[in-house]
């Protein structure tokens, strides 16, 4: 077990399980308030709360002076009630008084205008000041609350990310650079600086890439989002190593958000204990638990199958959509559930108590502006109660046979623009084949380009448009080795310095698939679709991406019936030493792309956790001895399964087996009968 579990281990016998709660700002209220709130909290099975996030203006009320008073009297309040406090460092918000005396803090948009003061995440993260007053803070929190018995966790600022163009950035850029490239020549290289006459003779002409007056450098770009994300995190690691000084074996962790593009959650989870997602899939979408699950399977991923926290969701409505509708009864239960199916070991709110005031004034809370007499501060009630009888699931992994490549280089070198399309979009590539594995109730785990393959049959690399030669290697020798491997179009096209890989697309795969492509050709027109044939007789059609493919030593699987492309291949299969690799070099219509991943992962010898109808997503973890079946209904009708040999219902202690009906947004979580770790998720 590494340190971080150890300490997630620790948090989960102190907080005795599952932990439930939720940001809590009881600086937004009187001091009466707060006694109802830990009576309610009390009642409502809380175990753990979040202070301070937005809290600098009344943690430090001048330069230099600080106030702790407030705080000392809620952590001492929480702690008579056992209630356990996970404690933010506040500088997500620095306060107005920071910025009226250095205005240049704030955040330089790329056409040179700036932020105002009067929301939040208003900082540049290279600004010496910002840096400077952030890390004193922390300094002091930690000084002051170590020793505290209520703190149980960190947390680091708040879903980091705001991205500027100023000087103090260009600065940091520039230094940033100089230890990529050492010598400004291998710069220039790098950016093919010679197109466009870009050349830079000096590093002093190096600088963010501001607006420019047309199209620009895509190189530049891609070193500036990876450059941002380092920034940040080194900013996150100054807080931590200051943090762990003070208090080493309690878990710190910043929020994370669904499919945010500007941090490479990669590079930042393993700086951190757990990974740690905030998720507001919006109920006007039929379909976004899909969505949902896919980010619920990335945290896990991020940290190797370590289990996740879930930071932040919502009771009800939230209030940053341009409609804002509730959550229907159940359905936040429901969420819940499904956060832990996937691997979460926390079910935490924003936030405690709806606001009266401010931006988020009609954001959900546990309690809402009626107050407790409510569906909503019942459903928290109930949720709170039974999550207390499940904390054995804590610690429990989950295991997977197929893997999927997510890749913060590929999402920003993908989308930068001046491609073959204007509306690339990774990860509604990524989410498109996901959703055969979900809905086919496979277990799958995601990978960067880095990760080691060994425990996988199956990997998939949508979109994956920029590999490494390393990693190039690393997917030949897993194929060579018995591996089965499905790539779609635009994967391998550039190397890491974002420039095209030559002779024939995919430039980087050619060789694993047996195939080549002359010229990439997008559908233009609305709705425009090509005909194919399949090898075995069928047809099927495609979308929005086609591209002129030939065979090395693949095999034909489907080739195009109409349009320009006419008689050539579309989807080839190629055998490579021990393995085979699928290529996907069309967007193929959903039913032929299911057949297709139906195909390998029978090749693969992959099973579902559970054969169950669509929209009931069955997940297993397991570890301790013990194994835990969870079944979700995500429809709005009842659906029935059969779970065999069955187990205990966790929720309702009867002892189940053969075919069960779940109500509509149903939960069952199935203790199951002993078995060993090892055949955990190998849908048996
Ligand atoms: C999160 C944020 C919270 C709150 C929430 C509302 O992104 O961290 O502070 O604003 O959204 O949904």
């Amino acid at each position: 077990m590494s340190t971080s579990e150890h300490r997630l281990k620790h948090l989960h016998q102190r907080l005795g399980g599952i932990a439930y709660g939720g940001d809590y700002n009881p600086e937004q209220w009187p001091r009466e308030v707060w006694d109802e709130d830990v009576r309610l909290m009390k009642e409502a099975g809380v175990n753990l709360v979040t202070l301070a996030v937005f809290s600098w203006s009344r943690l430090e009320t001048e330069d230099g002076v600080y106030d702790f008073g407030w705080l000392d009297e809620i952590m001492g309040l929480l702690h008579a009630n056992g209630i356990g406090v996970d404690l933010a460092t506040p500088d997500a918000v620095p306060p107005a008084w920071l910025i009226t005396r250095h205005p240049d803090i704030l955040p330089v948009l790329a056409d040179g205008s700036t932020f105002g003061f009067g929301s939040r995440q208003h900082f540049d993260v290279s600004h010496p000041v910002y840096r400077e007053k952030s890390l004193a803070m922390a300094e002091k929190m930690g000084e002051r609350y170590a020793a505290h018995p209520a703190l149980c966790m960190w947390h680091v600022n708040n879903e980091y990310g705001p991205v500027s163009y100023g000087p103090h950035a260009d600065r940091a850029f520039r230094s940033w650079l100089q230890a990529k490239y050492g010598d400004l020549e291998n710069l220039n290289r790098a950016w093919s600086t010679d197109v466009w006459g870009q050349r830079y003779s000096d590093w002093s002409q190096v600088n963010a890439p501001a607006q420019p007056r047309t199209w620009s450098n895509p190189s530049r770009r891609l070193d500036y989002h990876r450059f941002t994300s380092d920034s940040m995190l080194e900013h996150y690691k100054a807080e931590r190593d200051i943090l762990r000084r003070y208090t080493p074996d309690l878990p710190i962790v910043t929020n994370f958000m669904r499919f945010y593009k500007n941090n490479d959650y990669w590079a930042w989870a393993a700086e951190e204990d757990a990974a740690a997602l905030d998720i507001y899939p919006d109920p006007r979408e039929e379909d976004a638990h899909v969505a949902a699950a896919l980010n619920f399977d990335l945290m896990r991923s991020l940290r190797r199958g370590q289990p996740f926290l879930v930071m932040e969701q919502a009771t009800g409505a939230v209030s940053q959509w341009p409609v804002n509708v509730s959550k229907l009864p159940g359905k936040m239960r429901l969420g819940s559930y499904q956060a832990l199916a996937q691997g979460a070991d926390s079910i935490l709110f924003f936030q405690w108590r709806q606001a009266s005031g401010g931006t988020e004034r009609f954001h959900s809370g546990m309690v809402n502006h009626a107050g407790p007499n409510t569906r909503i501060f019942r459903e928290v009630c109930e949720l709170g109660q039974e999550l207390k009888g499940l904390g054995s699931i804590t610690g429990t992994r989950s295991s997977a046979k197929v893997a999927l490549v997510f890749d913060w280089d590929c999402w920003w070198a993908l989308e930068l623009g001046n491609s073959p399309r204007s509306d690339l979009n990774y990860t509604q590539e990524v989410l498109r084949l996901y959703r055969h594995f979900f809905d086919a109730n496979i277990p799958v785990d995601f990978v960067d380009t880095k990760s080691d393959l060994s425990q996988y049959t199956l990997v998939v690399l949508p979109a994956s448009y920029l590999l490494t030669d390393e990693s190039v290697n690393r997917f030949e020798d897993y194929v060579a080795g018995g591996g089965h491997l499905v790539a779609s179009y635009l994967s391998g096209i550039v190397d890491p310095d974002n420039t095209i890989r030559l002779g024939g697309y995919p430039g980087a795969l050619r060789n694993v698939l047996g195939a080549w492509s002359e010229e990439m050709h997008p559908l233009s027109g609305e709705g425009e679709a090509v005909k194919l044939s399949t090898t075995d007789g069928g047809t099927a059609s495609a979308d929005y991406w086609t591209e002129h493919l030939h065979t090395t030593t693949a095999d034909v699987i489907a080739s195009y019936a109409s349009g320009r492309l006419d008689g050539s291949p579309a989807v080839t299969r190629n055998s490579f030493g021990a393995g085979t690799a699928l290529y996907l070099s069309a967007r193929v219509d959903s039913t032929f792309l299911a057949e297709l991943l139906d195909a390998e992962c029978s090749a693969a010898g992959i099973r579902p956790e559970l054969d169950a109808p669509l929209g009931v997503q069955a997940r297993r973890r397991a570890g301790n001895g013990r194994s835990f079946l969870l079944v979700l209904n995500h429809n709005d009708a009842p659906a029935r399964v059969d779970v065999k040999s069955g187990g205990r219902d966790r929720l309702t202690g009867a002892d189940i087996t053969g075919t069960v009906e779940l109500a509509a947004n149903g939960v069952l979580v199935l203790e199951e009968k002993p078995i060993n770790d090892a055949t955990a998720g190998t849908g048996r």
